[in-house]
């Protein structure tokens, strides 16, 4: 996988998934429900550690992402987080500038403390040969979050925020530039080995706003991890960017783009993997459906990436109701390529 990100096309491209850990695992939902609540999960080093282990024991990927969730940076910011059984995410929302003095810095390595413990254990748990991965959500993402509560259809809280008042929400977004870019360093500290930054929302922003709340938070991001810890590869992942990936890749700084459900192969092959390794991006729902169509998906992403440097991975994450035995199926064919492809 380093080899890959640092620009190597590898016979065998190396693979993960996004949410590889995860509900669709029956041993994660018994540890789940051991635990008691998702957020004891990922604060408590011993289960987190678990937890990531899970995957790479029953497929062998070849990195395993630190078990966790974006949402832990405003939650170590003070902002309430609690997950609902079947709504997901909820914080109590930050709508205005005046707001934002509920934020305090002052503890937030201390609350993330267990996740830097979890990395620090993951160094030795996995295989050696085995890349492990650290993450945050970009600001505009975590933003997105903290003004709307939770998810969102429309993100018009967000928008209208950032539209009507843009010094204001720039604010909360310089805040949050520096508060990922220590903590993505934090991690890298404690191990990781490359980080990953979701930007699952960008793909809602019209292209001048993408530019300002997407790839400006994210260049600068990547420039103060890089003046840290410049050997560490960074992988951006603009989620449902469209044409705008071509801006993200040649602004944002970041050494590898994560493909979205959406993006062409064939297009990203010939615009985007000719500057930059990229990583993706099955459909979940394939993976979910399995069989034939699952086969012939994934011999074709590899087919239009494997000449140059390439990770193959989802477009989004793996969905509740997958099948665990439609992953071993598609670990089974990404071993054998390209041998019986
Ligand atoms: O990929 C991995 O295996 C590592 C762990 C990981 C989780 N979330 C675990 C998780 C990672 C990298 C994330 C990222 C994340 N979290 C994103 C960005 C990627 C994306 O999906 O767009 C976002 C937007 C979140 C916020 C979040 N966390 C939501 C919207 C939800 C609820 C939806 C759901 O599936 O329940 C979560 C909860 C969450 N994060 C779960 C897991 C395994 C499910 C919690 C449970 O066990 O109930």
């Amino acid at each position: 996988m380093l080899a890959a990100l640092a620009g190597e096309a590898r016979a065998r491209p190396p693979f993960w998934l996004m949410r590889q850990a995860g509900r669709y695992l029956p041993e994660y939902r018994e540890l789940r429900a051991k635990a008691g609540s998702f957020l004891d999960l990922c604060y408590n080093p011993d289960f987190a550690v678990e937890v990531t282990l899970q995957p790479l024991r029953r497929y062998g990927m070849d990195a395993a992402i630190l078990f966790s969730d974006i949402l832990v940076v405003p939650h170590a910011l003070g902002q309430p987080l609690a997950y609902l059984e079947g709504e997901g995410p909820k914080l109590d929302p930050i709508r205005k500038t005046e707001e934002l003095s509920r934020l305090s810095r002052e503890r937030f390595h201390e609350v993330l403390a267990p996740v830097y413990e979890t990395l620090r254990r993951l160094t030795t748990a996995i295989p050696a040969e085995t890349t492990l991965i650290g993450f945050a959500g970009a600001p505009w993402t975590i933003a997105c979050y903290m003004v709307e509560g939770g998810g969102s259809k429309e993100y018009a809280h967000v928008k209208r925020w950032a539209y009507g008042d843009p010094e204001g929400f720039a604010r909360l977004i310089d805040l949050l530039v520096e508060v990922t870019a220590d903590y993505l360093c934090a991690q890298i500290e404690a191990g990781a080995e490359t980080v990953q930054l979701f930007d699952s929302w960008a793909g809602v922003l019209p292209i001048g706003q993408f530019r300002r709340w997407v790839i400006e938070p994210t260049r600068r991001i990547v420039a103060a991890v890089k003046a840290r810890h410049p050997d560490t590869p960074i992988i951006g992942f603009p989620r449902g960017a469209g044409h705008a990936y071509e801006d993200y890749v040649a602004d944002s700084g970041v050494d590898a783009v994560g493909l979205d459900t959406t993006v062409s192969p064939l297009w990203a092959a010939r615009n985007l993997q000719t500057r930059l390794p990229v990583q993706g991006n099955l459909d979940p729902i394939m993976l979910a459906t399995g069989g034939k169509a699952l086969t012939d998906a994934t011999a074709e992403i590899l087919e239009s990436f494997a000449a140059r440097p390439f990770v193959f991975n989802l477009g989004h994450g793996v969905i509740q109701t997958t099948p665990p035995e439609h992953v071993a199926d598609l670990a089974r064919q990404l071993r054998r390529w390209p041998d019986l492809g």
